[in-house]
């Protein structure tokens, strides 16, 4: 590991509490074994553990949803124990994270224990939300301060990817540089350096947005409904908005939130101008509607009378009454024209995102350098921990800083000094645009406080100059390489990126990335290319959230719908004929997928070398859930995948069983590890932690395979043909006759055993990929005829949702 030199290979973390447990999972998730410690309750019943309260804590944690834990077995790296019997083992830890109470007496108590029982120099440190370092430290000795940090993770750990490390005057600058590198690199977090300061960056923004956005709301006469809708989607927030943010962090924990900043910033600080607490809040928390986690809050499920009518609170009266899809001319306005429409809206809605986004914006500006070293630690904090798709400067670039500062200045208020400078930049407004928003996942940039020069990325530093946007060694982004050169060849689904030292990127980009013949015809062209332009190999990747979700199915349900089925054909022979060729050519392909790869997306994986996974990746071939089979060779390789890890098992039957079960069930991972054990990944594939590491982890192993690469060798296959496919049918039989299957599902998986059991044959003949192929493409379209199908993919396009018919 890179770094400080050290690694952290044992941690321990004290306070087993909702983010305590937490931690421990994603350590577990990572590797790394774990001491979790709480107290010994001080009225234990008779017989019960010592160690109740961490024990528990693993319970829950196994049974939680969704999972901390990358798989069930990681649990086993979890050591439960008390405070008392098992201090000793502090000693044997490389870290120490305390998630104690929020209370500065019991922390420091904490601190002392912990202290008394350590090994000299290793880690300490707490994942306090609102307590300076300073003050932790009190009392605690010169070593002490050394080794001691503050790591703030957010809930929950797994998935938010913010860590803030905020470092003392006495850190250790390595021992900083240690957990860095350790949290970037095995805990797959984005570490955010923070000051000091009261809510650190990510809560101090976000606290303000929610108390801003909040009161404004009640002031402006607004619904719940109508302000979610003007500041959730057209800023690029969570489409939970205000309210339903609220309702989802629990409004006793925002509560919990704004007193501590209240309460700890300087009086002069503009928080306490949009601080207070709406009577009507008060009522809900008192009478436990905390929001989702209680009786609801500005929304609620009513299912009184066997119903469920959503529905939310009428912000004047206090009343439930059913919720409703409000028509927001801002919000309309912002679909057309982006954030600019939006504020410069005429109606409540835009006067109200105005009102709150200045504010907010400007309250950011503001933070630099007293919360944040430069503005990228800003931005990346709230994408990061508030799953913003643009970071505050990114959004005032997105406005525009010039039109911004005037607008502010128009209005009387102060225009911080960072803002000021970009606003008075060179170009600005304008100037520099597209390329600045995609480098900064953004939309249209006006420039201001990021610009591209020299194919570069560069932000506004504090000094007042340009700065490269910094890049940790390991990490590549695909929106680098756009901006670094042209793209090779593309198309409005799929497009080749040169990656540099001889590798090719094909990068899947279409809505979710469903895959239609422009995506088939790009995997074409990068075979081509990769093998006329002398690359050594090819990267399959995609920069969204989702790799790939497939197949497009509302195509195919057009082409059936009209009849065209000899459309669908050849969709499915040119998928088939696509992956065939990645398989068999002459240099490594290596896939990289991240969130959803589903169907021919995880079929492209199939077809791969090798898999770089990134640990959030949730894989699958759902087919038999929409009433189809996987046909783009997927139900192939995996019979393959079956066939090389049973072969020590007796007969022919548990490797067509294994996959039978698979397909049939339509099994999808939550996590690149339960992929591993559904082998849609294999022994050599990797996973890497960090979202930003995928493509240079990818490269790497492309490069790794290409030095003597020989494509594999095709399978030959013996199959026991219809007595297979029967054993299968009566099984899937019995399910139906409990219920627990419909007749359709049987119909279903009778294609997939006929392809799984080799069509008509028997265990003396020998069946080709190809053969499998046919057989797969016949099941395909048998199905595809079935009006049960074409229901289940008509309602899965209107939905979202399987249907169980
Ligand atoms: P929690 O109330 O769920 O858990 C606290 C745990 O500390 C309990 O299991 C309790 O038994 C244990 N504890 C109390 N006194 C102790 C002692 N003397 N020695 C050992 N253990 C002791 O609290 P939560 O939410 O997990 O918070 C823990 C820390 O994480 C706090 O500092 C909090 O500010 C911070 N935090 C909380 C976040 C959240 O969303 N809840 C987010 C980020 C940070």
């Amino acid at each position: 590991m890179g770094g400080g030199g050290e690694t952290i290979e044992r941690a321990a973390v004290v306070g087993a509490g909702l983010m305590g447990a937490g931690i421990a999972a994603h350590l577990a998730n990572a590797g790394v074994s774990v001491l979790l410690l709480d107290i010994v309750p001080t009225e234990l019943p008779e017989g019960a553990s010592r160690s109740v309260l961490a024990e528990q804590a693993v319970a829950r944690l196994l049974k939680s949803d969704p999972a901390a834990l990358m798989h069930k077995r990681n649990a086993r790296l979890i050591t439960p124990g008390n405070l008392e019997d098992h201090r000793d083992g502090l000693a044997g830890v490389d870290w120490i994270v305390e998630a104690v109470v929020e209370r500065l007496d019991v922390k420091q108590q904490v601190y002392a224990r912990i202290d008394a029982a350590r090994r000299a120099g290793s880690i300490v440190s707490s994942n306090t939300s609102t307590i300076p370092l300073t003050r932790l430290l009190e009392g605690m000795g010169a070593d002490f301060a050394r080794d001691f940090m503050i790591t703030h993770f957010f809930n929950p750990p797994r998935y938010m990817r913010l860590l803030e490390l905020v470092v003392g005057e006495s850190t250790d600058p390595e021992k900083a540089e240690t957990m860095r590198a350790f949290a970037d690199e095995r805990l797959g977090k984005g570490v955010v350096d923070a000051r000091d300061t009261p809510g650190f960056i990510a809560n101090r923004i976000g606290g303000y947005f929610l108390q801003c956005a909040m009161v404004e709301a009640f002031d402006a006469g607004l619904a719940v409904e109508e302000a979610d809708a003007a500041l959730g989607r057209p800023m690029g927030a969570p489409k939970t908005g205000i309210f339903g943010l609220l309702d989802l962090v629990g409004l006793d924990t925002v509560r919990y939130v704004g007193r501590s900043l209240a309460e700890n910033l300087p009086a002069d600080d503009p928080f306490h101008a949009v601080y207070r607490e709406p009577e009507l809040v008060t009522r809900l928390i008192e009478t436990g509607f905390t929001g989702r986690k209680g009786k609801g809050g500005f929304y609620r499920l009513n299912t009184e009378g066997g119903g469920r009518v959503k529905e939310a609170v009428d912000l004047a009266t206090g009343e439930y009454r059913p919720a409703v899809k409000p028509r927001l001319a801002a919000a309309d306005a912002a679909k057309r024209g982006g954030l600019r429409a939006l504020v410069e809206s005429p109606d409540a809605g835009g006067r109200y995102a105005w009102r709150v986004l200045s504010r907010t914006l400007t309250y950011a500006a503001g933070l630099v350098p007293s919360a944040a070293d430069d503005l990228t630690a800003v931005d990346e904090a709230m994408r990061l921990g508030y799953n913003w798709k643009r970071g505050p400067f990114q959004l005032i670039d997105e406005l525009g800083a010039s039109w911004f500062a005037e607008r502010l200045r128009a209005e009387g208020v102060a225009v911080p000094p960072l803002l000021a400078a970009a606003a008075a930049a060179p170009g600005v407004d304008g100037a520099v645009t597209g390329a600045v928003a995609e480098a900064g996942g953004a939309g249209p940039s006006h420039g201001g406080f990021y610009r591209v020069e020299d194919a570069r990325l560069q932000y506004l530093a504090a000094d007042g100059a340009y700065a490269d946007v910094p890049r940790r060694p390991g990490v590549l982004m695909l929106a680098d390489v756009k901006l670094r050169g042209e793209r090779v060849a593309g198309n409005s689904s799929a497009s080749l990126w040169d990656l540099g030292d001889g590798v090719l990127c094909l990068e899947f980009h279409s809505k979710m990335n469903a895959l239609d013949d422009g995506s088939l015809k790009m995997v074409g062209t990068a075979i081509e290319t990769v093998m006329m332009e002398g690359f050594s190999g090819l990267v399959l990747y995609s920069d969204g959230d989702n790799y790939s979700v497939g197949a497009n199915i509302g195509l195919g349900l057009f082409a059936a719908n009209i009849g065209l089925w000899s459309a669908i054909t050849e969709f499915v022979e040119g998928g088939q004929q696509a992956y065939r060729f990645l398989k068999y050519a002459p240099f490594p392909v290596v896939a990289a997928p991240a969130g959803l790869a589903l169907g021919g997306g995880c079929e492209s994986l199939l077809h791969s070398d090798a898999v770089q996974a990134h640990a959030e990746s949730y894989i699958g071939l759902p087919e038999a859930g929409l009433g189809l089979l996987p046909a783009w060779g997927g139900s192939t390789q995996m019979l393959g995948r079956h066939t090389e890890s049973k072969r020590r098992m007796a007969g022919p039957m548990p490797p067509i069983a294994g996959a039978f079960e698979t397909i049939s069930m339509a099994k999808v991972s939550r996590s690149a590890e339960e992929a591993r054990e559904l082998l849609f990944l294999r022994e050599g594939d990797g996973v890497t932690m960090n979202r930003d590491r995928l493509l240079a982890d990818a490269k790497a192993k492309v490069l790794a395979l290409a030095d003597g690469y020989a494509p594999p060798e095709e399978p030959v296959f013996r199959l026991p043909g219809p007595s297979a496919r029967t054993a299968m049918e009566i099984f899937v039989g019995e399910f139906v006759n409990a219920g627990k299957a419909t007749a359709h599902d049987a119909v279903v998986s009778g294609r997939i055993a006929e392809v799984l059991s080799g069509g008509d044959t028997d265990i003396t003949e020998e069946v080709s990929e190809e053969r499998l192929l046919e057989l797969e493409r016949e099941g395909f379209l048998a199905l595809i005829h079935e009006p049960l199908t074409l229901a289940r993919v008509e309602h899965m396009l209107a939905t979202g949702r399987p249907l169980r018919n």
